[in-house]
């Protein structure tokens, strides 16, 4: 067997939650990947909604099994707080949940040098989420991170200490102090809560399971453009987000990997400073907000709006190698009598459809202009029964990118979902 993959294409929040969800009867094993708490992956089913930060998206489903893998960084008070408020007995989690011995854990101090790492930046900002991701993946590549097999070493407290004492050092280089003792108090508490659930060689584990005819989906969090290495650096998070990245984060091999699922919604936005070309400050900016319900999951925070943006979709699917395209909140732009695509960008006066090095050098965005449709999409179950305007928005992106769009999101619950 190999392992397909679910990532996002634009700059996060694309739905990945939902659709793993959605996906997961199909599949035994989910596995997310990388980044840590400042994801937010959002599930809806029985008038019920769940935001789950660290915990996969197959964790509400009987029988299977949901891996959080090396490449993640695991905050343990995080983690505790979301075990405790999924609504299912912890017994019941415990049996469904495996946790890799190789994955890093987020300290108090990581999040107060997030903080004082935003603030030195001044007008600069990255618009972090605040949740210690830089700072715990700076100690992973700087070879002092610690990892949650750590938590089991008789010496672990030692070695916190002096992980803490370095970050106490560092923060002080901010001119900033601060009290943990309270805050250590509810880490250890919660690093205890932790150390009753299975932890592994996830890697062995994964390997072993497709050895034996299991079928494993990897979730990423983040999308493409929020990639170290491929995103709109420094605008970025601290994790490789593309498919490259389940490989690297939960320890499969590059030719061990199938299927390729790009998710992305049907206009983009993004959350957080940086370059956002087709960004709409204006009524249509505002109506998609509204309508799609714009605010983070993790922050609350606003998230900018603006059209579907071909060059960047088409550069996401390059990198990731995508072989099936989901398209989410396809509803949200019902009402607009007119859609707008970006299809090129226009760049020392040429016409370019390959994104620049620099964003911010783009001089002007060219459009495709499309009809709208104005009917409520959201009961709509097949292909036939959506508007004939969407069908032709959606074959328009697919002749633009050579992927077919196999699944189209229409709502936010489990069930609003139409598979081609
Ligand atoms: P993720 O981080 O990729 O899992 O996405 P988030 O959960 O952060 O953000 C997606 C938001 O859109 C959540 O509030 C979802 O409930 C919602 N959502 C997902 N799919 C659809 C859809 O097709 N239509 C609408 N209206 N909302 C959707
Ligand atoms: P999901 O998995 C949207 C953004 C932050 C910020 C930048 C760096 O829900 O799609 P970080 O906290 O990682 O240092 O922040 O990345 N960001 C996200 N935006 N969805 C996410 O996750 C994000 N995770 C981080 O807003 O701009
Ligand atoms: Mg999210």
């Amino acid at each position: 067997m190999n392992i397909d993959i679910l990532l996002g294409l634009q700059w996060g929040d694309e739905g990945k939650g939902k659709i793993v969800d959605a996906l997961t009867p199909e599949y035994d094993i989910i596995a997310r990947f990388q980044g840590g708490p400042n994801a937010g992956h959002t599930i809806e089913f029985n008038k019920t909604k769940h935001v789950l930060h660290l915990i996969p998206s197959g964790i509400f489903h009987e029988g299977k099994i949901n891996i959080i893998g090396n490449g993640v960084v695991l905050d343990p008070v995080v983690f505790r707080r979301e075990v405790e408020s999924l609504g299912i007995d912890i017994g019941t989690v415990r049996g469904r949940l495996l946790i890799s011995l190789k994955a890093h854990l987020i300290l108090p101090t990581h999040k107060f040098l997030d903080a004082a790492h935003e603030n030195a930046l001044g007008d600069f900002k990255i618009g972090s989420t605040l949740r210690g991701i830089g700072p715990a993946y700076t100690d992973k590549a700087a070879r002092s991170g610690i990892r949650v097999g750590d938590l089991l070493k008789k010496n672990f407290r030692e070695l916190y200490n002096e992980h803490v004492t370095e970050h106490l050092r560092a923060l002080k280089g901010y001119g900033r102090s601060y009290d943990l003792v309270g805050l250590e108090n509810e880490w250890f508490e919660a690093a205890e809560f932790l150390k009753g659930f299975k932890t592994v060689n996830a890697d062995y584990y994964i390997d072993r399971s497709l050895r034996e005819g299991r079928c494993v989906l990897a979730e990423g969090a983040q999308g493409t453009m929020l990639d170290i290495d491929f995103g709109t650096y420094p605008f970025v998070t601290s994790s490789n987000t593309v498919a490259a990245g389940a490989c690297t984060g939960l320890g499969i091999a590059p030719s061990r990997t199938g299927e390729v699922f790009g998710i992305f919604k049907a206009y983009c936005t993004r959350v957080g400073s940086g370059p956002f070309p087709t960004e709409l400050n204006d009524e249509n900016g505002q109506l998609m907000r509204d309508r799609g319900n714009e605010y983070g999951s993790t922050t609350g925070r606003p998230r900018r709006c603006g059209w579907l943006d071909l060059p960047a979709l088409r550069y996401a699917i390059m990198i990731n190698g995508v072989t099936r395209l989901f398209m989410m909140k396809a509803d949200v732009l019902s009402g607009f009598s007119e859609i707008e695509v970006c299809t090129s960008y226009t760049v020392n006066g040429e016409e370019v459809t390959e994104l620049p090095f620099c964003l911010a050098g783009i001089e002007k965005l060219n459009y495709h202009t499309m009809a709208g449709w104005s009917c409520d999409i959201t009961g709509c179950k097949n292909w036939d029964e959506l508007p004939e305007a969407l069908r032709h928005y959606i074959e328009f992106i697919e002749k633009e990118t050579g992927v077919p769009v196999t699944i189209v999101s229409v709502g936010p619950d489990r069930s609003a979902t139409v598979y081609r």
